[in-house]
């Protein structure tokens, strides 16, 4: 264990800033629409059972893992399993990550580009036509976007350079209360609109026949995207969280929370979509393409109607995007700080500078080299389908065969029980490592299949 390291200050904190990381973009844009595709309520029921009795245990396994060996990714793997070949757990959690961020934070760039267009009320006015083309001109713009990304995670490094305790706790236990406050208000507006009432059926009528196969493992892999896993980030948050606290609880918190935006998110998009009229979709087209026109109808009369609810709901997205990327960047710089002796600004500025030339690159793709595709696809979208279907699964199943098979079922029973003294804990172990040993290598090679299926 490193000398004077940080860690969070308590409970609240430790939720704060996981359910930070884990509430982001995937439940703004994919659980919203995948809830309307695959029956409603049904699929909402099958989410929760995966969420907590697969998904759940997985992050009670690199929450272990972090918490156990108080170190970043790398250091945490080596010091359990010095010289093996479980290094490579290591060195993915890392690397994952910093692939990851560059092409994220491009999308949080737009995310403050809206934002900067809401103020300007550049939504107050426009048709659908024109939503569509706001989008895609601003995306094939060179310089705009790599400006936006350049200050989107300018500002995400900034708070990690500010430290654990400061930056990332400091942030998190203002900026996740706001998101929920944020994404209440924005639910009410849009589910009280005309014509709201087709997206509020599309989210909750429970459609037994649309669940298909494909709609559980679709579940499956939303539910451990969502809680962030497979990326070295809950590995790291819980190298920070001190040894009193109760895994099982910071751990379930974080689920719930994540759950819980995950689904108000869906009542604040949904009914908005229907009431202009638009076909949901998944993706970046959901909120920057099909919600601006939402905004637009809004303000007839009432200018300030549109505008306040862009503001609003471009605030939401962006602030979800930052606390999600400020995790990612933290992966890195833990690493640089505690194997490579940098210091903490020093390591926010090196993650910066990779991070953003290969998020150039992401950006300039949805543009000016769009042509230039990499297996067949332009290179921002080679590097999501190569994490997403990839990188972060080969991550999580690494993690959990490490826990389930690698460590001592001792050392894994006295973590998660903090020396055998938590009662509740001693209880679910054994469902909890049973699920860890043996059905999540089995839930992940499902969703590797779905998603390589579904390609
Ligand atoms: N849980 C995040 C989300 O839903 C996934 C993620 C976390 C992606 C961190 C990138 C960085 O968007």
């Amino acid at each position: 264990m490193h000398q004077g390291r940080e860690s969070f200050g308590g409970r609240f904190a430790v939720i704060m800033t996981l359910a930070g990381s884990a509430i982001g973009l995937g439940n703004l844009w994919r659980f919203p629409y995948l809830v309307g595709e695959y029956g409603g309520a049904a699929f909402i029921i099958v989410y929760i059972l995966m969420s907590f009795l697969i998904s759940l245990p997985m992050f009670m396994a690199e929450s272990v893992i972090g918490r156990r060996s108080r170190q970043n990714a790398i250091g945490a793997v080596h010091s359990l399993a010095p010289d093996s070949g479980w290094a490579l757990l290591g060195y993915l959690s890392v690397i994952t990550p910093m692939i990851i961020v560059s092409y994220y934070s491009v999308v949080g760039g737009w995310s403050l580009n809206f934002l900067l267009k809401s103020f300007a009320f550049e939504f107050n006015k426009i048709g659908p036509e024109e939503s569509l083309g706001l989008f895609g001109s601003f995306i094939s713009k060179p310089w705009a976007p790599i400006i936006c990304l350049a200050a989107f995670l300018g500002l995400s490094c900034t708070v990690v350079a500010l430290g654990v305790k400061k930056g990332i706790e400091g942030f998190s236990k203002v900026s996740l209360p706001l998101l929920f406050v944020l994404v209440v208000i924005i639910a009410i507006y849009a589910c009280s609109m005309p014509g709201a009432k087709g997206g509020v059926d599309f989210l909750i009528k429970p459609d037994f026949s649309k669940l298909t196969g494909r709609g559980i493992a679709s579940a499956l892999g939303q539910s451990f995207y969502s809680l962030s896993l497979g990326m070295g980030i809950v590995i790291t948050y819980s190298s920070y969280v001190s040894k009193k606290e109760n895994l099982a609880v910071s751990s379930l918190g974080t689920a719930i929370s994540d759950l819980l935006f995950a689904c108000l998110a869906g009542f604040a998009i949904m009914p908005a979509v229907f009431a202009a009229g638009i076909e949901p979709n998944s993706g970046p087209g959901l909120i920057f393409q099909s919600l601006p026109y939402t905004f637009s109808k809004m303000g007839v009369g009432a200018p300030w109607a549109s505008a306040s609810a862009a503001i609003f709901f471009f605030m939401t997205v962006l602030v979800a995007a930052m606390t999600s990327a400020i995790s990612l960047v933290e992966v890195g710089v833990a690493y640089l700080v505690e194997e490579k002796g940098l210091r903490r600004g020093t390591a926010s500025l090196c993650v910066f500078g990779g991070a953003f030339t290969l998020g150039v690159f992401a950006s300039l793709s949805t543009g000016p080299i769009q042509d230039l595709k990499i297996f067949g696809k332009p290179f921002f979208d080679f590097l999501d389908l190569f994490c997403s279907n990839f990188l972060l699964l080969l991550g999580g199943m690494l993690a959990v065969l490490f826990v389930g098979w690698k460590m001592k079922k001792e050392d894994v029973f006295d973590e998660f029980t903090n020396g055998g003294t938590k009662a509740f804990n001693r209880k679910i172990f054994p469902l909890v490592y049973g699920v860890i040993k043996y059905v999540a290598p089995l839930a992940l090679a499902i969703i590797f299949f779905n998603n390589f299926l579904g390609e």
